[in-house]
C-alpha cells in the first residue's frame, strides 16, 4: 500500500503534491533529449530551460486552483510567498537542470510543504525511473509500497557518499574541494550526480550512506529533509546544529556516520 496519511489535511496535501509532481515529471520525460532553449542565471554554468519554467507554472497554477490561500516559494519566481499563510509550498520544479540540459538521465521534481513552519509533506519524483519518494510527518518515508529506512553502515571506509558543487565554484574559494579531498581519501566512494533532492532521497533509501553540500537553497532541501528524517536519518549543518532550512550547509547521513563525516568536513 502506498503512503496514505491518517490526518485528512496531510492526505489532501500529499495527494495534490503527488499529482502535480507526476504531471510536471511527464513534461520532463517528453522533453528529455529534445532541443531546449537555455538561459543562464547567477553564473554561466547556472542554467534554466523552458522546461524548468513550464513545470513550475504547471505546479503553481495547480496549487493556486486548489488552495488559493497557501504560500508558494518556487525557484523560478512564479510563486507568491505570502507572509502569514498557514501552509507553505516550497518547489524546485526541475532539480538537476544541468543534467537535463545535457541529456544526463538524473533529475526530478521536488515539492515540500510546511504547516505552521513544520516540515509536513515531501514528494520527490524521478520521471525517468518513475520513482516517487514521499514522506508525511510521523507517517514514514516511502517509495511506492516500500517503507524507506537509512542504511546501518557505521564505517566511512565502507560508505558511499554524495556531494555537489555550487554554481560559483569557478570564482569562490569556499568551493567544497578541501572537504571533497578529505572524504574521498577515507570513503569507499563519492558521487556527484547533480540533483540534491535525489541525493537526499538516496540517503533515505540507503542507496547512499551520507550526503553533504554547501550553498543550496530551500527548494533543494524542503522535501528531501523530511524524507531523510522520516527514514530515520539525521540532518545538521556543518557544526552539528539543527537542519539549515536555507540549504547553505547540508549534512544528511544515516545517523551512525554523522560525527565521523562532520570531522572530515
Ligand atoms: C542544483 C542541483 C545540484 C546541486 C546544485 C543545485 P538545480 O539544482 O541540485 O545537484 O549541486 O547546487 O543548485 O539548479 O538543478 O535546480
Ligand atoms: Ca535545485
Ligand atoms: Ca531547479
Amino acid at each position: 500500500m502506498p503512503l496514505e496519511p491518517k490526518d485528512s489535511l496531510l492526505c489532501e496535501l500529499l495527494q495534490l503534491a503527488r499529482d502535480l509532481a507526476r504531471s510536471a515529471g511527464a513534461i520532463q520525460r517528453d522533453r528529455f533529449e529534445t532541443d531546449l532553449k537555455l538561459d543562464t542565471k547567477s553564473a554561466p554554468i547556472d542554467l534554466v530551460t523552458e522546461v524548468d519554467r513550464a513545470c513550475e507554472a504547471l505546479i503553481v497554477e495547480g496549487i493556486q486552483a486548489a488552495r488559493a490561500d497557501d504560500a508558494i516559494l518556487a525557484e523560478e519566481g512564479h510563486g507568491d510567498d505570502k507572509a502569514d499563510a498557514k501552509i507553505r509550498w516550497i518547489i524546485d520544479p526541475l532539480d538537476g537542470t544541468v543534467n537535463f540540459a545535457h541529456g544526463f538521465p538524473r533529475f526530478c521534481v521536488s515539492i515540500g510543504i510546511e504547516i505552521e513552519g513544520l516540515r509536513s509533506v515531501g514528494v520527490v519524483y524521478d520521471p525517468l525511473l518513475n520513482e516517487c519518494f514521499e514522506a508525511a510527518r510521523g507517517e514514514g518515508a516511502w517509495l511506492g509500497p516500500r517503507r524507506l529506512r537509512v542504511s546501518e553502515e557505521d564505517e566511512l571506509g565502507r560508505a558511499l557518499i554524495a556531494t555537489g558543487f555550487a554554481y560559483d565554484v569557478h570564482d569562490s574559494e569556499n568551493d567544497n574541494l578541501a572537504a571533497f579531498r578529505n572524504v574521498i581519501k577515507v570513503a569507499r566512494g563519492i558521487r556527484r550526480d547533480g540533483s540534491a533532492a535525489l541525493d537526499l532521497c538516496y540517503v533515505a533509501s540507503s542507496r547512499l550512506d551520507a550526503y553533504w553540500e554547501l550553498k543550496l537553497h530551500p527548494w533543494d532541501v524542503a522535501a528531501g529533509y523530511l524524507i531523510v528524517e522520516e527514514a530515520g536519518g539525521r540532518i545538521s549543518d556543518f557544526g552539528d546544529g539543527p537542519p539549515d532550512r536555507s540549504g547553505r550547509e547540508v549534512v544528511a547521513t544515516n545517523g551512525s556516520l554523522h560525527q565521523e563525516l562532520l570531522k572530515q568536513l
